[in-house]
Order: structure tokens, then sequence, then C-alpha cells
């Protein structure tokens, strides 16, 4: 086992104090005790409009200011410029000079969505789409292609390219190359697929569109089942965009949207008429993110290890392999289950989002017997991954049962309440 103090960890998730065994945390993680402080204290103690020149008013500001240099430090997304310039003028009607290079919104979903609204490329060019993304990074892509005549191209992996029992498709920088041509203009992928687990490489996916016949396309990135897992360095990835959700980083409900310098240049706005236009957040911000949640950030990036070298985040991956592999290993020597995805439990290939059917067993009866014979709490389905779940694996509505983390006693429920059927 690692050294990762994992009583230490719980202790600071009051929901943790109960019994319920949270497997469902792909789909969001439990809160931090002082995420929750602060958003009540934020709300005690300085809910007023921003910008106010009283005391409360100053306070307010100095919060949401905070809160935004530390979701920006967080993913080293140009942190200085934001703290020194963008603080002293954010509500102010002078010019702002900095772009700062993140928004936040209510959701992944919402800010994939406001960004394809800004961007407008010609007739005839192309966007690349992964195929094994959850819709929030499908959706608005098919939809622009739509509406401005686009060629969308599917970037399908092959299904098996390790293993035949257990389908494991990956994004692969090879197989994109061949997708791309003089008119690309935008890739879209996920950095971590929310049913297969798998970490894609982004770095070389980068690298492949920036080496390829048109180096300035858009590379837009959904890092949402990545973030909870490992470090983010969006300078260094050199990705355009890149999303994930905080809720599912044990904060709260809001989602941060990174977007490189080059691309908002590109981009219009959605902001009224009478605004200025000059920043990522009065283009597409909309009217900012929820004060108190945005305030409740300082306290969620507080938590987590402060720089992608601290050697937590080689803790975390190393507790999360010996589970996964624990896990892994039992479902595998099982002839009746299949999982999608890698199946070597190695923390550089996936993180610890597990998904499998059982033959003879709908998912849905999986979960069910489950759950009501342990505290275990879990899902199935295809979670908004439905080109993946039923196009590409084929499967029917019932989808996966998806699970994460807590292994031990999750394998023994399994062992003794869904025996081997005749399928
Ligand atoms: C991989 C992935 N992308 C995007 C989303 C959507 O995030 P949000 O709920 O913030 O819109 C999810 C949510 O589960 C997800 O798992």
């Amino acid at each position: 086992m690692s050294d990762f103090d994992i009583e230490a960890v719980r202790a600071q998730f009051p929901a943790l104090a109960g019994d319920q065994v949270f497997f469902d945390n792909a789909g969001g993680s439990q809160t931090l005790g002082t995420v929750i402080e602060a958003i009540r204290d934020y709300l005690l103690r300085s809910n007023v409009q921003l910008g106010g020149t009283y005391k409360t008013g100053k306070l307010t500001s100095e919060r949401y200011d905070a809160a935004w240099a530390a979701g920006a430090r967080y993913v080293n997304a140009d942190e200085t410029e934001i703290v020194i310039k963008f603080k002293a003028s954010r509500y102010s009607q002078e010019d702002i000079t900095n772009p700062n290079a993140q928004v936040f919104g209510a959701s992944t979903t919402q800010l994939f969505r406001n960004l394809s609204f800004t961007l407008a490329f010609d007739e005839g060019d192309e966007v690349v789409i992964s195929s094994i993304d959850h819709e929030a990074n499908i959706a608005p892509w098919v939809d622009l292609a739509a509406r401005q005549k686009l060629v969308l191209k599917w970037w399908t992996p092959s299904l098996s390219p390790s293993s035949s029992t257990n389908p494991n498709p990956q994004l692969l920088p090879s197989d994109l190359e061949k997708l791309l041509t003089p008119r690309t203009r935008l890739v879209a992928c996920t950095h971590v697929s929310n049913i297969l687990g798998s970490i894609n490489d982004i770095g070389g996916i980068v690298a492949a569109v920036r080496g390829g016949p048109s180096p300035r396309a858009l590379v837009v990135v959904d890092g949402v089942s990545y973030a909870p897992h490992r470090p983010l360095d969006l300078g260094a990835l050199g990705v355009d965009a890149y999303a994930f959700s905080w809720y599912k980083v044990y904060g709260p409900h809001i989602a941060m949207l990174y977007v490189g310098r080059r691309v908002q240049d590109q981009m219009r706005t959605l902001g009224h008429f009478f605004r200025k236009s000059n920043t990522l957040e009065e283009k597409i911000g909309l009217a900012g993110a929820s004060y108190e949640l945005l305030h409740s950030l300082s306290a969620t990036t507080a938590y987590l290890p402060p720089s992608p070298d601290d050697s937590r985040w080689a803790s975390l991956a190393s507790h999360e392999e010996t589970l996964q592999k624990t896990l892994l290993a039992y479902l595998v020597s099982r002839d009746d289950v299949t999982v999608y995805g890698d199946t070597t439990g190695d923390s550089a290939m996936r993180v610890s989002t597990i998904s499998f059917r059982v033959a003879g067993w709908r998912s849905q009866e999986v979960v069910e017997t489950v759950e009501s014979a342990s505290v275990f709490g879990f899902r199935w389905g295809a979670f908004y991954s439905v080109r993946l779940v039923s196009g590409l694996l084929g499967l029917d509505d019932d989808g996966i049962v998806r699970v994460i983390d807590e292994v031990k006693s999750f394998i023994a429920a399994m062992e003794k309440h869904i025996p081997k059927r005749n399928s």
C-alpha cells in the first residue's frame, strides 16, 4: 500500500462519517468540510454585489478575486497576470488590457456550449470530434458544424488495440493524424473517458495537430474525468481550451474553462452590446459564476497539492493503482465479466473509473442487487457517453456498471450477491 493517509483524508469530508459508500463518485465527489464552511461564510459575511466601495463590498470583491486567482494558479494558467492586473480593474469601467485565461460557469456542458457560440469558421472547414467523449464535448461541435456548414469527421478508435475480450478503445495520435487536413479547424477530445478511465495522450495529440497540415487547428479537451485524479499544468499541455467541473474535485458545483490567448482573439463576445469584450470573462462569462461557490474554490485548491511536482500527487496515483489493480484483477478473473477500458491497472494508463458488465445480468440488476444488500451506492447506464456505449461498444440502454475506489468490500459484495449465471 502507498503512503497515502486515507484516514486523514476521510476526516476532511463530513459526508464520509456515515456508512454509505459513495461508489458513484465519478459522477460527483463528496465535498470538503472547508468548502461547505466557505460557502456558508460567504453568504453570512459578504453576500453583496462585486465592486462596491464600502467595507463588505470590498470584502466580496477580494474573495472573488482570490478564488479566481486560486483557480488559475491551480491549472498553471497565467496566474500573475490574473492576480495583478485583473484584480484592480475587473469591476471598473476602465479598459482591461489583460485577458485572463479562464472563465467560470455553471457546468462544463454550459461552458463548452458557450465557447462554441463564439467561434466562426468557413464553410467546408473541418472539425474532428472524438466519438468516445461525454456529449458535453461533442454536441456543441456537431451543432457548430451544422450551423456553419463544416465537414464533421468522427475520430473513432478501434475497439481493442490491446485485448480482444475486454475492449479498450483509445484515442491514439496516429489515428488522429489520418483525419487531419489543411482545412482542419478544431479537434475535440477527452483527457480521460468517463466510462473507460483510460488516460489519453493529450501531449501527443497536441503535437500531432501542431506538426500536421493545419497547425492552427484548435485543440479542445474535456478534463472532467481527469482532473479529480491527476495534477493539471495547462501551460505545459499546450491545449487551446480545457474544461473541468469542480464538483468532481471535492469542490462546489461550478466548472472552469481555460482558453488560450490565441483562441480568445478569434472569439466574438456573447455579452450585452454595451459591455466591454476584451477579456474571456467579458466574452463568455455571462454574469459570472455563483459568488459563494467561487469563493469556496479557495478552500478547494488549498486542500489540493499546490504544484504538479508535489509528491502527494504520486502518492494519490499509487494509492489508486493499488485499488484499481485489486478490483481489475478480480473482474478479469471472472470469465462472466467484460471490462471496458484498460485492465492492467497501471496508473500511467488509467484512473480508477472502472466499467464492466456481467454476462447474464442486466447492469441495472447488478447495481440494485448489490445495493439492496450492502452500503454501496453506484450506477449503471451510459453516463452521457451514448456514442461510446451504444454506438462503439454496441450495448443496449442498460449500459455498463460503473464503480470507483473502496474495492475490497465491493469485491466481497459482488462475490456474494452476483453469482455466475448461464447467459
Ligand atoms: C467526462 C465528462 N465530461 C463532461 C461532463 C459534464 O460536466 P458538467 O456536469 O459540469 O456539465 C461530465 C459529467 O459527468 C463528464 O464525466
